[in-house]
């Protein structure tokens, strides 16, 4: 649905984005993740035809960003960073205006607006001023602007930023909710947010891809793999625990400490999820068990992970540099 190929953009001498390639299949739901000035919202931009690339092509179903660019622009909803809303507006107001901006006729951007509405849950506040919208219902009239041309696909810049976290619970949501019939690439810095919405992710770091895949193969990827804890009540014999442990069928390794207040903690890798085997275990050694859990590891370790990886590989003040040629900044 989108194909992105060796998309590369400068800022006078500074290289924004540095030949990054990925595609989304249709329906895909991925998360763009990385710190602030990784040029996440530079790579949005060119996605959505905002602005021109320095090199490198976007299709979006097929079509050329910079060729296509009314049909690009009619599949693609874009919430962008900041949302220009005039304040003094209605919102219906603004959302006929802006359907009448993208082409559709009078009739057709009042369907749509009632539509677009409902579907971001302020059909009752169509009649309001903008400026009397909290910041939560504002980003939903800028969804509600981003759903106007019926995009089959949604590329929404940081969607949750500068929400309190009930607002950001609630527009968490209405993204899920719009995600289930879209393709969708929706940016943040916020890993949780990334984690609870996003199958895939692709993290960029300096304008570079620094990890493309699945949650799950991400962690896989980082040695991953879970652990099942089993906490024991005192008393504890530990080493005799830790031995029966490693005993069992499918356990490779058994780390096992006493933490301050005489229980014993134990880390069991092995083959998957051994929860029930270890319960097995201690219900026929007669332990009293406090906690039997399967940790998975997070997608918060890849990203210090991946993050101190590339520190290394380009230290902070190496920022690569395109020639003094280069076309000047937009
Ligand atoms: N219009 C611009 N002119 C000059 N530099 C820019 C411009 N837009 C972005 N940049 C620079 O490009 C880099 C990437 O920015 P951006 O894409 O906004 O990152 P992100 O959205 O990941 O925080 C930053 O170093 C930023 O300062
Ligand atoms: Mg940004």
């Amino acid at each position: 649905m989108i194909d992105v190929q060796h998309l590369s953009r400068r800022f006078g001498p500074h290289l924004a984005v540095d030949d990054i390639s990925f595609r989304l299949e249709r329906g895909e739901v991925v998360g763009f993740l990385g710190p602030n000035g990784a040029g996440k919202t530079t790579t949005m931009r060119m996605l959505t035809g905002f602005l021109p690339p320095s090199g490198g092509t976007v299709r979006v179903d097929g079509f050329d960003v910079l060729k296509d660019s009314l049909a690009v622009r009619a599949r693609i909803g874009y919430l962008p960073e900041s949302v220009p809303l005039y304040r003094e507006l209605r919102v219906q107001e603004m959302l006929w205006f802006q359907g009448r901006l993208r082409g559709l006729s009078r009739a057709e951007a009042r369907r749509r607006t009632g539509v677009v509405l409902e579907r971001v849950g302020l059909a009752e506040r169509a009649r309001s001023l903008i400026g009397c919208l909290s910041k939560g219902q504002r980003q939903r009239v800028g969804l509600a602007v981003a759903l106007l041309p019926e995009p089959e696909v949604l590329v929404l810049d940081e969607p949750t930023s500068g929400l309190d976290p009930l607002q950001r619970l609630e527009v968490r949501a209405l993204i899920r909710e719009l995600s289930k019939e879209r393709t969708v690439l929706l940016s943040s810095h916020i890993l949780p947010e990334i984690e609870a919405t996003c199958p895939r992710v692709i993290i960029l770091q300096r304008g570079h891809i620094a990890a493309d895949g699945t949650q799950t193969e991400l962690v896989a990827r980082l040695g991953g793999g879970g652990f099942v804890r089993l906490e024991l009540a005192r008393p504890v014999e530990l080493e005799r625990a830790r031995t029966d442990l490693a005993a069992l069928s499918g356990v490779h390794s058994v780390e096992a400490q006493l933490l301050a207040d005489g229980n014993a903690a134990c880390e069991v890798r092995g083959e998957g999820d051994l929860r029930g085997a270890l319960g097995a275990l201690a219900h026929a050694r007669g332990w009293t068990v406090r906690e039997l859990s399967w940790q998975r590891p997070t997608l918060e370790k890849l990203f210090t992970h991946i993050a101190f990886e590339l520190e290394h590989e380009h230290p902070a003040g190496s920022v690569r540099a395109a020639p003094p040629s280069a076309e000047g900044a937009a």
